[in-house]
């Protein structure tokens, strides 16, 4: 069997590291396209440094766009891709534009599509996520669903038939990543360091989505608040909110620390260190619940409603980031209390990756 990974986006790598992994010690063959959605190397390069992910078979280079124009150079790059490396399955990872390409792609050259963090969904059809996600669903032969509650729904569109539920892949990395950077704290006490910030009196924050960054009057109620929380908030920017920042005139000061993205071990020693997250990332929320660290979420939804069930995670409106309209306000929900302790694992035993392999075996199997 050979299987052919798209990815293209930070998060992508990630969930690709665990799979290639697992693919190598199944003995199975595994080739990877990377699209080139994110190019710069803190978004990019140090994830394939730092979790042991082979460099690319193919490098698309498509960089940024529009999302018609970026969707649609993937496409065109990968029906090549695709006939050249002739793969037995393409798997496809989460909710980007990268994906849905990827999945269209494969499906229209007849290869079979395995769609991994299937099901997911915020019922926020604005976000180009939820469109991505929903088509991706739709257009695989294989779901392979992170949680029960993504089954239910895969089950609800009529997708029951080709679900498999796996776990969550992103925790298989947490897991192996949470040791090494409880072992080493040197480069996460140097960025403490540098940033002023002393353990476990900061917060980590993360602000990226469309919905936020890109409206310039809601991007400015959310940093105003942000800015004055009476803690230090170490702030690691992606290029798309340094770049609509300054569009929206927003200066950072305040608590607000601004950095680079870090990377993943990096990321995962801040977290540690942090008494708490502030994001719009859907992976930051899940990792801040599997780190126990206590999250606050800006956004109106999320996928990953366990995290609110459990009490680790709170949602903030950010049409009203201040709370003046009578929903929690960021800063009420980043000064909440840590809620009680729970030993739920609604993501899964950290093996998810191997359970993968396995699924991908069986519908190429099929599929013969
Ligand atoms: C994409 C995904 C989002 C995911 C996120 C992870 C889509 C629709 N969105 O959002 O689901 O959560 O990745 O980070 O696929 N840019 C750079 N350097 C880069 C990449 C982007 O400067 O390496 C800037 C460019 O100005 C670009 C903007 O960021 O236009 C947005 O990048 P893009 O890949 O379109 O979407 P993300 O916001 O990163």
């Amino acid at each position: 069997m050979k299987i052919l990974s798209v990815v293209g986006a930070r998060p992508q790598f990630v969930k690709l590291a665990p799979v290639a992994h697992a693919a190598a010690a199944a003995g199975v063959e595994h080739a990877i396209v990377h699209t080139g959605q994110h190019y710069d190397p803190m978004l990019s390069d140090v994830f394939f440094r730092d979790l042991g992910i082979p460099a690319p078979d193919r490098h698309l280079g498509v960089g940024s766009g529009g999302h018609g124009a970026q969707t649609g150079q993937i496409l065109a790059a990968m029906d090549d891709a695709i006939t050249e490396l002739a793969p037995d399955v393409v798997l496809v990872y989460g909710d980007t534009n990268s994906t849905l390409a990827g999945a269209l792609s494969a499906v229209k050259l007849h290869v079979p599509v395995a769609h991994l963090e299937a099901g997911l969904r915020s019922f926020n059809r604005a976000m180009p996520e939820e469109i991505n996600r929903v088509l991706t669903d739709h257009a695989a032969d294989l779901c392979l669903a992170p949680t029960a509650v993504a089954v239910e729904h895969l089950a609800a569109e009529g997708l029951a038939g080709s679900t498999v539920l796996v776990g969550d892949v992103m925790t298989d990395v947490l897991l192996e990543v949470r040791e090494r950077a409880l072992a080493d704290t040197t480069a996460v006490d140097a960025v403490l360091a540098a940033a002023g910030l002393a353990r476990g009196e900061f917060l980590v924050a993360t602000l990226h989505r469309a919905e936020n960054t890109d409206d310039p009057a809601r991007l400015r109620a959310i940093a105003a608040e942000l800015m004055a929380l009476p803690v230090p908030v170490l702030l690691l920017a992606h290029p798309r909110l340094v770049a609509r920042s300054a569009e929206a005139g927003v200066e950072w000061s305040g608590a607000v620390r601004l950095h680079a993205p870090l990377a993943y071990p990096e990321l995962v020693g801040a977290v540690l260190a942090s008494r708490g997250v502030v994001t719009d990332s859907g992976g930051l929320q899940k990792e801040a619940f599997l780190l126990r660290v206590p999250c606050t979420t800006v956004r109106t939804e999320t996928e990953w409603v366990e995290t609110v069930e459990l009490g680790w995670n709170c949602l903030v409106d950010p049409r009203d980031p201040s709370g003046t309209a009578g929903g929690t306000s960021l800063g009420a929900a980043a000064a909440r209390p840590a809620p009680a302790p729970t030993e739920a694992t609604p993501y899964g035993d950290g093996h998810a990756a191997p359970r993968t392999i396995e699924a991908l075996r069986a519908l190429v199997a099929r599929r013969a």
